[in-house]
C-alpha cells in the first residue's frame, strides 16, 4: 500500500524516515523541499508530489502539517470517499478536521516522537487501530488510548520529557565543565540515566519508585540532591506546570508540540 505524507515538518518526516527505512512505498509533498528531497535521494521508496497527488493517490494519509496551518492546507484538496486519513495534530478539534478531509474519514490521532526514526519509541494513538498496529506494532510500542481525554492526559505527562533531558543535559554540562570532558560526561549520564529506565527486574519492568528506594541511602549523594531539589520546589513545579497544560492554559508554558 502506498502511503502518503502531507506536510513534511519535523515530526512528520522522522515518521516517513522510520517507514521508508522499513521499506514503505510513501508518497511525501515537497515542500519543505530539503526534507523531501533528502527523503526522495536515500529511499527508492520515496516519491515526491504535489499536496493533491499525495491526497489521492495513496491507500493511507498522514497529516503532518500544524493545526493552524490545516485549513489552507486541507480546505483546497479534493479527497477520495473512505480514505483512512491519521494526524499527527495535537491542536485541532477532531470535528473540524473531519470538516477539512470529508468524504475521506479521520481513522486516527497518532502522537510519534521525533526519535522515532532511530530507536524503538512509544507512539501513542486514539483510537487504536489495525493499520497502525501493523504499521509501526513490531517496531515500535503503540500504546492505544480509550478516549480522547485520555489522550489529552497523556499528551500533558509527555512534556515532561523536554524537562527531565534538560535535567540530564545541566547533570552533563556541570560534569563536563568540572571534567573538561564534555562527550564523555554527556555519554556517562546518558547511559545512566537511560539504563535507569530500562532496568527490568525477573519479574518484569523495576518500578520507578523502587528504583528511588534503592537510590535512598541516608545521607548518600542521591539522596541529598533529590531532597534539594523537592525542597527547593522543583517537583512541585512540574506538577503545576501539568495541571496549567491539562486545564487549556497551555499558552502560559508554550503551545503545541
Ligand atoms: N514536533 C513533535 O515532536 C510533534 C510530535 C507529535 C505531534 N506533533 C504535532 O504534529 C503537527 C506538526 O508538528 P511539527 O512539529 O512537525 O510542525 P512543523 O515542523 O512546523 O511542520 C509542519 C509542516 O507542514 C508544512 N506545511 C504547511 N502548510 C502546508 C501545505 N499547504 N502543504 C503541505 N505542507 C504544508 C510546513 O511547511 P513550511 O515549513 O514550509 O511551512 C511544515 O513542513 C503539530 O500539530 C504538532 O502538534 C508534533
Amino acid at each position: 500500500m502506498r502511503i502518503g505524507v502531507l506536510g513534511l515538518g519535523s515530526i512528520a518526516s522522522r515518521v516517513a524516515e522510520d517507514l521508508a527505512a522499513r521499506g514503505h512505498e510513501l508518497l511525501v509533498t515537497e515542500r519543505s523541499r530539503v526534507r523531501s528531497a533528502a527523503l526522495a535521494r536515500a529511499f527508492d521508496t520515496v516519491r515526491v508530489g504535489s499536496p493533491q497527488s499525495v491526497a489521492s493517490e495513496c491507500g493511507l494519509l498522514f497529516l503532518g502539517v500544524t493545526g493552524k496551518a490545516a485549513e489552507s492546507a486541507l480546505a483546497p484538496l479534493d479527497f477520495p470517499a473512505g480514505l483512512p486519513v491519521v494526524s499527527f495534530m495535537a491542536d485541532i478539534e477532531d470535528d473540524d478536521l473531519r470538516g477539512l478531509i470529508a468524504p475521506a474519514k479521520l481513522e486516527a490521532t497518532m502522537i510519534p516522537f521525533p526519535w522515532i526514526a532511530r530507536t524503538r519509541s512509544p507512539i501513542l494513538v486514539f483510537p487504536g487501530t489495525p493499520v497502525l498496529e501493523s504499521l509501526f506494532g513490531g517496531r515500535h510500542d503503540v500504546i492505544a488510548l480509550p478516549d480522547r481525554d485520555t489522550l489529552g492526559e497523556y499528551l500533558t505527562a509527555q512534556a515532561a520529557v523536554s524537562p527531565a533531558l534538560k535535567l540530564a543535559e545541566t547533570a552533563a554540562t556541570w560534569l563536563g565543565a568540572g571534567t573538561g570532558d564534555a562527550d564523555g560526561a554527556e555519554r556517562f549520564l546518558r547511559l545512566l540515566i537511560g539504563s535507569a529506565l530500562m532496568a527490568r527486574s525477573e519479574s518484569g519492568e523495576l518500578g520507578l519508585a523502587d528504583m528511588l528506594k534503592d537510590l535512598n541511602t541516608p545521607g548518600g549523594y542521591n539522596q541529598r540532591l533529590r531532597t534539594h531539589m523537592e525542597d527547593a520546589g522543583a517537583f512541585d513545579a512540574l506538577v503545576a506546570g501539568m495541571d496549567i497544560l491539562r486545564t487549556g492554559g497551555a499558552g502560559d508554558l508554550g503551545s503545541s508540540g
